[in-house]
């Protein structure tokens, strides 16, 4: 993955986290998936009945599968925490069914900036046989 498609992935993100809808926990998150070529973006979206509430990556790999697309190539996730936040556990396991060998890449709105790959923040997933 070069660089010039990361950063427009991260911007994608960035752009799209001023729609999340946090207003229980006031932590907005965007996120952009890399797929096909085309990018799918999602917000979190909270709500009252709180475990109701949706992470921002969940929601883009969503738009992602209903635009016909399965294989993520990179996903950016972007919030205002002091440093860059991983997408948290449901979310790599949700993500790792997509993504084979993917970058993920976290960064604050301060432009601070770390890259993983997803075995290595799933490194044991749960893995399902289709019969
Ligand atoms: N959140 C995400 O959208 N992605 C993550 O990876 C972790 C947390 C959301 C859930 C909730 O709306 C808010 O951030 C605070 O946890």
């Amino acid at each position: 993955m070069d660089d010039p498609r990361i950063d427009a992935l991260v911007a994608a993100a960035r752009d799209v986290r001023r729609h999340a809808h946090a207003p229980y926990s006031s932590f907005a998150v965007g996120a952009a998936v890399l797929s096909g070529g085309r990018t799918f973006t999602g917000v979190n979206v909270e709500i009252g009945s709180f475990p109701l509430s949706v992470c921002a990556e969940r929601n883009a790999v969503a738009a992602m599968v209903a635009a016909g697309e399965r294989i993520i190539d990179a996903i950016a996730v972007v919030t205002a925490a002091p440093s860059p936040t991983p997408p948290c556990g449901p979310c790599r396991q949700v993500l790792w069914e997509f993504v084979p060998s993917g970058t993920v890449i976290a960064e604050t709105d301060g432009g601070s900036r770390l890259l993983w790959a997803i075995e290595d923040l799933l490194p044991a997933p749960f893995e399902l046989e289709a019969p």
